[in-house]
C-alpha cells in the first residue's frame, strides 16, 4: 500500500522528515532524497547491536567496530577472540559469535556484498525475521514490516490492541503492513522506531506532539501509557555461587576462558564455583583453587541474565604464590592488559567489588 495522502504512513514520513535523530549508521532523510544510500554493512552491524540494546549503548560499540572493522571483508578476516573482547560488556554474546559467522558468509557465499533480498538475508547467521526486514528495508528500500519493541508500542496504541504479547505481534505486524509505504519503506520503518523512542515512550508519552495523535485508539478510549497490554512475567530462577579474585604482587589477576558452548561461552572470567539453583550452593571458599589460603570476604554482587538471576560471593587472595599451577585455559592478565580482555558485565562486577580502587578497564 502507498502511504495515502494525510494518512497515517505519509504522517509519519513528515514528522521524520522534521524530526529524525542523527545517528552514526544512519542516512538523514535529505541525504536520502539526494540519493545517497545507506552502507548495508553498518546498517546490518548496528541492527544486531540494536537487538535487546539501547542506541545510547550502543554508539559507542558501533564506533569502535567500525573503526577497526570498517567492512564486512575486515570483519570476516578478524579473529573470534578479538571480536569478543571488542564486544565484551554489550552482553548476549551469542550475537558476536553469528557476526563472525554472518560475515565469513557474506564473504564466502555473496562475494563481500549483501544481498538485496528478503529471504536471502534471513537465511544468514544470526538473521532472524525482525533483523531481515530491518536491513532489507532500511538498506535496500524493500517494503517489509519491522517490529521491534518501539514498534509494538506505536502500533499498539494506535489501535488499541487488547489481546497481551507476545500473543499480540501477528496482529500488530498485520497493522504495521497496513500503512507500510512502497516509497521510503526504510525511512518509515525508522520513523516508527523514532517515534517509539523519543514520543511513544513506555511511561508518559507526549501524545501532545505526536504526529498520528489523531489515528491513536488509545488516546481516544484510554490511556496510552497502558498498551501495549503485556502477559504476566514469570518469575526468574536464582542462582549462586562464589568468584575468586587471584592477585600477584605485581597486580595481576587470575582469568580463564569459559567453555566453549554455553552461557557466556569463550568469554572470560575469574575462576567460580558452578552457579548452582540450590540455597545452600557452595559460595565459600572451599572449592577455590587454593580452599587452605587467607581468603578476604568482598561481598556480594548480583546479576540479571535473561533466564536466571545470579548472586556471586566475592572472594580475594593477595600475594598469590608465585609458584601457583595454573590451568591451559587460564592465564594472568596484568593492569595494563584487563581492559582489552572479553570480561563480560557480571564478571565486571565481580572485579569491582573485589579490586574497588581499579577497575576492569584497566584504570586506576
Ligand atoms: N532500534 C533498532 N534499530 C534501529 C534503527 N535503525 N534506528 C533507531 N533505533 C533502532
Amino acid at each position: 500500500m502507498s502511504a495515502n495522502a494525510g494518512g497515517t504512513g505519509e504522517k509519519l514520513l513528515g514528522w521524520y522528515d522534521r524530526h529524525a535523530r542523527e545517528l552514526p549508521w544512519r542516512v538523514s532523510p535529505s541525504d536520502r532524497a539526494r540519493g545517497i544510500a545507506p552502507d548495508p554493512y553498518r546498517v546490518w552491524l548496528s541492527e544486531i547491536m540494536l537487538q535487546q540494546t539501547t542506541v545510547a549503548a550502543v554508539r559507542a560499540y558501533f564506533e569502535k567496530f567500525t573503526s577497526i572493522w570498517p567492512t564486512v571483508h575486515d570483519l570476516a578476516a578478524a579473529n573470534e577472540d578479538d571480536l569478543l573482547k571488542a564486544w565484551a560488556g554489550l552482553g548476549y554474546y551469542s550475537r558476536a559469535r553469528n557476526l563472525k559467522k554472518c560475515a565469513d558468509a557474506i564473504v564466502a557465499e555473496h562475494g563481500g556484498v549483501f544481498p538485496a533480498d528478503l529471504e536471502a538475508l534471513r537465511a544468514l547467521p544470526g538473521i532472524g525475521d525482525y533483523t531481515s526486514a530491518a536491513i532489507a528495508s532500511i538498506a535496500f528500500d524493500i517494503p517489509a514490516p519491522v517490529v521491534d519493541g518501539n514498534v509494538e508500542r506505536v502500533f499498539s496504541r494506535l489501535h488499541a490492541v487488547e489481546v497481551p504479547l507476545p500473543a499480540a505481534k501477528a496482529i500488530i505486524k498485520s497493522h504495521v503492513s497496513d500503512v507500510l509505504p512502497h516509497s521510503r519503506p526504510g525511512d518509515f520503518a525508522q520513523a516508527c522506531m523514532d517515534l517509539g523512542a523519543t514520543l511513544c515512550t513506555p511511561k508518559r508519552p507526549s501524545c501532545l506532539h505526536c504526529p498520528v495523535r489523531d489515528d491513536c485508539r488509545a488516546l481516544a478510549t484510554a490511556d496510552p501509557e497502558t498498551f501495549p497490554r503485556k502477559a504476566p512475567k514469570k518469575q526468574k530462577p536464582h542462582r549462586r555461587g562464589a568468584a575468586y579474585i587471584i592477585q600477584r604482587n605485581d597486580g595481576s589477576i587470575l582469568l580463564e576462558k569459559r567453555s566453549a558452548s554455553g552461557l557466556l561461552a569463550n568469554m572470560t572470567q575469574v575462576p567460580t564455583t558452578a552457579w548452582n539453583s540450590r540455597t545452600d550452593g557452595e559460595t565459600g571458599t572451599n572449592t577455590s583453587p587454593l580452599p587452605g589460603a587467607t581468603w578476604t570476604d568482598c561481598g556480594n554482587i548480583q546479576h540479571v541474565f535473561t533466564h536466571f538471576s545470579l548472586t556471586l560471593t566475592v572472594w580475594k587472595l593477595d600475594d598469590a604464590p608465585s609458584a601457583l599451577e595454573i590451568g591451559a585455559h587460564q592465564w594472568w592478565s596484568t593492569t595494563d592488559e584487563i581492559g582489552g580482555e572479553a570480561l563480560p558485565t557480571v564478571m565486571k562486577k565481580v572485579i569491582a567489588c573485589g579490586l574497588p580502587g581499579r577497575d576492569s578497564r584497566g584504570q586506576s
